[in-house]
């Protein structure tokens, strides 16, 4: 019979720093009540200036390790939109930071389904014996890459970290990862981008000008980015309820890609399922990105949401464009 990848451990971490829509409307030509009736955002965390999305990655994964009662990890997957550097990557510093002296460590570029492509790249190492224990962290300092000056894009995002540990176990223990979908559209990749600083456009000739330049800065196209994740998201839930075997009905939580309450209803409209069945926690941390499932999982235990034997939904939508799904019956773990 095939390893399953199972979940023993969840942890989660925002920055202190609460920068609610009232905070936002004093510099920007924005207001509560449009954030709140177009988002669902009443405020999010930023972490303060020096600080990386390592420094917030190592945290979550401390709780984390520390929920699965055991720092024995042999692999650390983080996934991120905003690396410390563009090289290397950020997982084997937090790696060496936890303590975890020596074990595999790589980064996972996948926008804001980065969390989900990150579990189903430890849930294969661990399906091809190159894993017994994996550390998935998704975490992002979104801060760092918003234009003040773009208030389409400054409201909506949020800094954080959430961690899961996965270990080798049987397809039919709870909390045992049920399959998944992953997909991408490159097509429409600039729907979605920070233009500059990479390869094709380098940063460093721009920013010699003195003030930081916009194409080193996040730009989205929010409409048919909205329409995308909608459409996207419900048809690989679709897939991964298929192959999980479960009706939308049967769900008991839906853990989406927290964007936008709006495009969560949608999806559970198009599911069939009750949108009171959707998990959300973006009303507090804004879109976190590669962070945001986790933070949701964590928010939903702190909660008492999730009980051991529920069925559990997680879908993803991003830049890329990239989408994915997982499914799993929750198990008995204490989160941290
Ligand atoms: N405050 C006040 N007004 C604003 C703001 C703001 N912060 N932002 C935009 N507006 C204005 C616009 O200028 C526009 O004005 P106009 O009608 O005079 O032109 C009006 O509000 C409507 O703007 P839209 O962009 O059409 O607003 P929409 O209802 O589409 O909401 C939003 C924008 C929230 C970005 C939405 O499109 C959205 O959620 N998109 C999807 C985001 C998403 O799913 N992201 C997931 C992936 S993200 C990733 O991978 C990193």
């Amino acid at each position: 019979m095939s390893r399953a990848a199972v979940l023993a451990g969840l942890g989660t971490y925002v920055p202190p720093r609460v920068v609610t829509n009232d905070d936002l409307s004093r510099d920007m030509d924005t207001s509560d009540e449009w954030i709140r009736s177009r988002t669902g955002i009443a405020q999010r965390h930023w972490a303060q200036p020096g600080t990386a999305t390592g420094d917030l990655a190592v945290e979550a994964g401390e709780r984390a390790l520390k929920s699965a009662g055991s720092g024995d990890v042999d692999l650390v997957v983080v996934a991120t939109t905003t690396p410390d550097h563009p090289c290397p990557a950020t997982a084997p510093d937090v790696a060496h930071r936890l303590g975890l002296n020596a074990v595999a460590a790589y980064d996972i570029a996948a926008v804001c389904s980065g969390f989900v492509y990150a579990m189903a790249s430890a849930a294969g190492a661990i399906a091809a014996g190159i894993a017994e224990r994996v550390l998935v962290i998704g975490a992002e300092t979104y801060s760092t890459i918003l234009n003040p000056a773009d208030r389409t894009t400054s409201v909506i995002f949020g800094d954080g970290a959430g961690a899961v540990v996965l270990r080798a176990g049987e397809p039919s223990e709870p909390g045992a990862l049920l399959g998944h979908d992953l997909g991408s559209d490159g097509s429409l990749k600039d729907l979605i981008i920070v233009p500059a600083g990479g390869s094709r456009h380098p940063a460093g000739a721009a920013a010699e000008s003195g003030a930081r330049p916009a194409e080193t800065y996040f730009h989205m196209e929010g409409k048919p980015v909205f329409r995308h994740a909608v459409t996207r998201m419900a048809a690989s839930s679709r897939a991964i309820l298929d192959r999980a075997g479960w009706a939308p009905e049967s769900v008991d939580w839906f853990v989406g890609h927290q964007a936008n309450v709006r495009i969560l209803h949608a999806v559970a409209d198009q599911l069939g399922m009750a949108r009171g069945r959707t998990v959300v926690n973006l009303d507090r941390v804004g879109n976190t990105s590669a962070a945001s499932i986790p933070l949701a999982l964590g928010d939903a235990a702190s909660r008492g949401l999730l009980t051991p034997g529920d069925r559990v939904l997680m879908s993803a939508f991003g830049g890329g464009l990239t989408w994915g799904s997982t499914a799993l019956v929750w198990p008995r773990i204490v989160t941290g």
